[in-house]
């Protein structure tokens, strides 16, 4: 049996994607970057399946970032800024419709590779913040991988 992969480009606040016609959704590292979460999470289960399965990857965040990590643009490519308080993300995954939602595993962010980013480093060195205050920061941050249902 030939197995064929179909690729489409899109955006995932408008997935090229009609109703109710996939089996899953993943996605890794992603959602950070999208201004408007919500949005994605309602995609996300408009084109699933009932019983289709969501499984995705991503940045949140325990606690909010100071202010001028926020407006980094070297800390929003690197999927930190645009990331949101892990309450608020989960509230839109279960807002937009899904049903057992679950945080199947949680890594905290590794700070070392952080500390040693030449992005990371270039911010030290134009926000004179203490590399102490950035692993703290970090602390913040965290790796998650969460599953939903569309019942
Ligand atoms: C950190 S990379 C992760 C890539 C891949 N998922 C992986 O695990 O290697 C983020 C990707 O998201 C894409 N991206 C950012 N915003 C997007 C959006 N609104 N819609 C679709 N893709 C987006 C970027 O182009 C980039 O390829």
């Amino acid at each position: 049996m030939e197995t064929r992969l179909l690729f489409r480009l899109g955006e995932i606040e408008n997935l090229p994607v009609a109703d109710n016609t996939v089996d899953i959704v993943i996605s890794n590292c992603v959602i950070n970057l999208s201004t408007d979460k919500k949005r994605v999470f309602t995609e996300a289960f408009r084109v699933l399946k009932p019983g289709g399965r969501l499984m995705v990857s991503d940045i949140v965040l325990l606690q909010e970032l100071p202010q001028f990590i926020k407006n980094s643009v070297a800390g929003y490519v690197g999927c930190i800024s645009g990331a949101i308080l892990k309450q608020k993300y989960l509230q839109a995954v279960k807002q937009a419709g899904f049903q057992e939602v679950k945080v199947v595993d949680e890594t905290s962010f590794p700070v070392e590779l952080m500390l040693n980013d030449s992005e990371a480093q270039a911010l030290i060195k134009k926000t004179k913040i203490t590399p102490e205050k950035l692993k703290e920061i970090g602390t913040r941050v965290v790796s998650i991988k969460v599953k939903g249902k569309k019942p």
